[in-house]
């Protein structure tokens, strides 16, 4: 499936963002190996500190199907004119399971999307750099 075409369905996932706080509205599609997709919408909260991102929603909800298993996660927001990247708790999230090579989009409705990797995001990492990295197994 193309960037463009999950840009879209994330697009659509973020008018269910719960962000009565910021009034903004972020929607992530997850692409998993088997080519299924799991959107995500950020899920805001009045203790700020317990916002949900909307990635760390896909990723929730496509590991509660039993998927675990992906290759790319597209970000997508329509309420700013700039793209927005993943915070640094949702690149500690994806990074579970996304590959270093793993691409990871983001764009605003306004302008070109901006393709980079979970590596580039999130460099470094223990679990992928480790010869052996545990293999999550239950
Ligand atoms: N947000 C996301 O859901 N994903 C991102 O990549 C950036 C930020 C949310 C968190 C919060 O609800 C709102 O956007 C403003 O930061």
């Amino acid at each position: 499936m193309d960037h463009a075409t999950l840009f879209s369905l994330a697009l659509d996932a973020s008018r269910a963002s719960y962000s009565p706080y910021s009034s903004f509205r972020v929607g992530a599609a997850l692409l998993c190996e088997d080519g299924s997709v799991f959107t995500g919408a950020n899920v805001e909260n009045r203790s700020f500190g317990l916002t949900v991102c909307a990635e760390r929603s896909a990723v929730s909800a496509a590991v509660s199907a039993g998927k675990r298993s992906f290759v790319g996660i597209v970000v997508a927001t329509p309420d700013a004119d700039y793209p927005v990247s993943p915070c640094g708790a949702c690149r500690q999230v994806l990074s579970e399971f996304l590959p270093p090579e793993a691409p990871v989009v983001f764009g605003s409705s306004a302008g070109a999307l901006v393709a980079t990797t979970m590596g580039e995001l999130f460099p470094h990492d223990a679990l992928h750099e480790l010869k052996e990295a545990p293999s999550p197994k239950r």
